[in-house]
């Protein structure tokens, strides 16, 4: 971890199977009202090969006329997006530092092929609170630099249950994921990976 810049945090095994078992169930509902869509880049409109959905009052979305952004609804059912899980939120609070709730859990699911460029997440107007990323299912290899892009990067694999946070100095430090391993693991009935994001959008 010596590469880590300061404020990026890997919790490996943060989270034990059972309480992984019962977020992936939390999220079959989340799913089952707030479809995973597939996003398009801002202007090329290029999809992304993760396929996305939100809960929480907030979600973020891109497609190519509008780009990057966050709504208060899903973009295909134009419905507000499900309520954040109270056990989120009480990760967030355990472990975040931060005094205000989070505002959007972004969920990301990669099918065995998907992969994610390196970007900064850079579209809440408050980068006092930091992300905070959990990891479901297969193991990904996850990149992550400074906070300009041609720094140097370095990569390290995240496994189901595993916390990363990115805070402090390195809130803005670009990244992004390289790879699934298929396979990895069985709590995913059909394989796959799934990223939860929260954030807080608003000071
Ligand atoms: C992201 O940067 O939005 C996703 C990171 C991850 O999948 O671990
Ligand atoms: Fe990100």
């Amino acid at each position: 971890m010596s590469t880590l810049a300061n404020g990026i945090r890997h919790l490996p095994d943060y989270l034990d199977r059972a309480a992984q078992e019962h977020l992936v169930e939390l999220i079959r509902g989340i799913v089952a009202e707030a479809p995973l869509y597939v996003p398009e880049m801002p202007g090329t409109g290029k999809p992304m090969s993760v396929r996305m959905t939100n809960c929480g009052p907030l979600g973020w979305v891109t497609d190519k006329e509008k780009g990057y952004r966050y709504q208060s609804f899903h973009p295909v059912t134009k419905k507000p997006w499900p309520a954040m899980p109270q056990e989120l939120t009480d990760l967030w609070e355990r472990l975040a530092g931060h005094p205000k709730p989070p505002e959007a859990c972004l969920i990301n699911f990669y099918s065995d092929d998907a992969k994610m460029g390196l970007h900064q997440d850079r579209d809440e107007t408050d980068l006092s609170a930091p992300v905070l990323s959990i990891s479901l299912g297969d193991s990904c290899l996850f990149r992550v630099g400074g906070l300009n892009r041609k720094e140097p990067t370095g990569s390290f694999r995240l496994s189901s249950g595993d916390i990363v946070i990115l805070g402090g100095e390195g809130r803005l430090a670009f990244h992004g994921i390289d790879r699934i391993y298929p396979g990895t693991s069985t709590l995913l009935r059909n394989g796959g990976r799934i990223n939860l994001t929260l954030r807080r959008v608003n000071s």
